[in-house]
């Protein structure tokens, strides 16, 4: 097939990657990276309808989308219009990520466990709902925002600041003109990813995110600095709960919708004492953990993704290796602050046959130049490493991590620290 890959991150390089393996596709990217020029051909066309004729005239068989912004503006509709075969959610679909709101209404009507809530666009009404609720308490702004969106406030004063700055635009603009303000969950925190065709789905291993830039979960949040699967903290029983009390009720909820839901359902998951409550979908892979779910898959990536796209999933009997995976961001100096000047990229001749077999990189915020990668800020690439134990997978990694240089490198030292603890 010939296979086109929206997006530009480690994400989208490791989805390539996977399908690179499989030795009998032709890969574009749009646009792609320093990186994934090595798997395919980069394109740079950004209207949607303009890529669509493209797609047309090059024949692609299949379109993958990775990053949020695509979906919710609706890509997906223009493909489709011009009957090309894509894999992700509508726009209306999309709005499960695109509004805060949106989801929590979807939850609440489908009765869907998640933590209680008020929505609302009126700063006194958010007001008495705070002087009502215990601390912390979370804040969250209605539209995208990057990851940035979310205030877990320590006292009421903070939690109505937080509301006063959502709904006058200071923090969020547009994004932050609906607010939802929802109790704090204590538990741990898991990522699962289902499959979905607008009626079947496919679950895959449950992964655990780093979201913290520093050891321990501390300093500020980032888009993600490490991740590991399959996570031990998730049994069958989780597994069962999720399927039966989330993944199903969505589906048919989103079809009585009208808006089915087809593309990767990213389910954030906060268990508290064995139950699973929702803290938000996300209607793409994560990353990191896209980074390590690929590469534990055995049935073929292009497989899955084109029987999503062509709702025939039902026909699939997923795959998945008897093996973890560790994966570890290296990001620039100055990520999540600010940017970081260039810096090449230099890997060590790996001659170690362990490290040869059992790991690779991930490239994420790259850029060639004359044949040389250089780092261009923020994530760079992610080291992952496979073991038949989470313990292997992870020395893996960092015995990969020590043959990547660049200039200010950091990365964390204690991914996946939740299972081996
Ligand atoms: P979200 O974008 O909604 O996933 O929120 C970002 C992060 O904030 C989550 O990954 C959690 O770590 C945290 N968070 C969000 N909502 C809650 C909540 N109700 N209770 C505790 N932590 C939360
Ligand atoms: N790693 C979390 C995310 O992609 O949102």
């Amino acid at each position: 097939m010939n296979i086109l890959i929206l997006g530009s991150g480690g994400r989208e390089y490791s989805i390539g990657l996977a399908i690179k393996k499989e030795n009998q596709h032709n890969l574009f990217f749009m646009p792609g990276n320093g990186a994934t020029s090595n798997l395919g051909t980069n394109i740079n066309i950004k209207d949607y309808n303009e890529l669509a004729l493209w797609a047309k005239n090059n024949q692609i068989d299949l379109t993958i989308v990775g990053p949020e912004a695509p979906l919710v503006d609706g890509v997906v509709d223009i493909f489709k219009q011009h009957n090309l075969t894509i894999f992700g959610p509508s726009a209306a679909a999309a709005k499960l990520e695109g509004s805060k709101v949106y989801m929590k209404n979807i939850l609440k009507k489908y009765n869907i466990p998640t933590a209680a809530f008020l929505e609302t666009n009126n700063q006194d009404e958010a007001f008495a709902f705070i002087d009502t609720m215990n601390i912390p308490i979370v804040v969250k702004a209605d539209g995208l925002c990057a990851g940035k969106g979310v205030i877990i406030a320590q006292s009421k004063d903070e939690a109505k600041e937080a509301v006063r700055d959502m709904l006058s635009g200071a923090s969020f603009g547009e994004a932050g003109s609906n607010v939802v303000i929802e109790e704090f969950l204590d538990g741990y925190e898991l990522s699962v990813f289902a499959i979905c065709d607008g009626d079947n789905y496919k679950i895959l291993p449950a992964a655990q995110d780093h979201k913290r830039i520093g050891d321990g979960d501390t300093g500020p949040n980032t888009g993600g600095m490490g991740a590991y699967a399959p996570t031990p903290l998730v049994n069958d029983e989780i597994y069962k709960k999720v399927e039966e009390r989330v993944i199903k009720p969505t589906l048919e909820g989103m079809k009585k919708e009208g808006a089915p839901y087809e593309g990767v359902l990213f389910i954030g998951v906060m268990v508290v004492k064995g139950e699973p409550i929702i803290l938000e979908y996300n209607v793409r892979f994560g990353d990191p953990e896209c980074e390590i779910l690929m590469p534990l898959l055995q049935t073929p990536v292009s497989e899955l993704f084109y029987k999503g796209a062509t709702k025939d999933l039902d026909s699939l009997d997923i795959k998945i290796k008897d093996e973890f995976a560790v994966g570890v961001v290296m990001a620039s100096a100055n990520y999540p602050y600010s940017n970081s000047e260039p810096a090449e990229i230099i890997v060590d001749t790996i001659v170690d046959e362990e490290i040869l077999n059992h790991t690779h990189i991930s490239y994420a915020g790259v850029e060639k130049q004359e044949e040389k990668l250089f780092a261009t800020g923020g994530r760079v690439l992610v080291c992952v490493g496979l073991g038949k134990s989470i313990k292997q997978a992870r020395d893996r990694a960092y015995s990969l991590c020590g043959q990547v240089h660049f200039a200010g490198k950091k990365c964390r030292t204690d991914i996946a620290y939740q299972a081996l603890k």
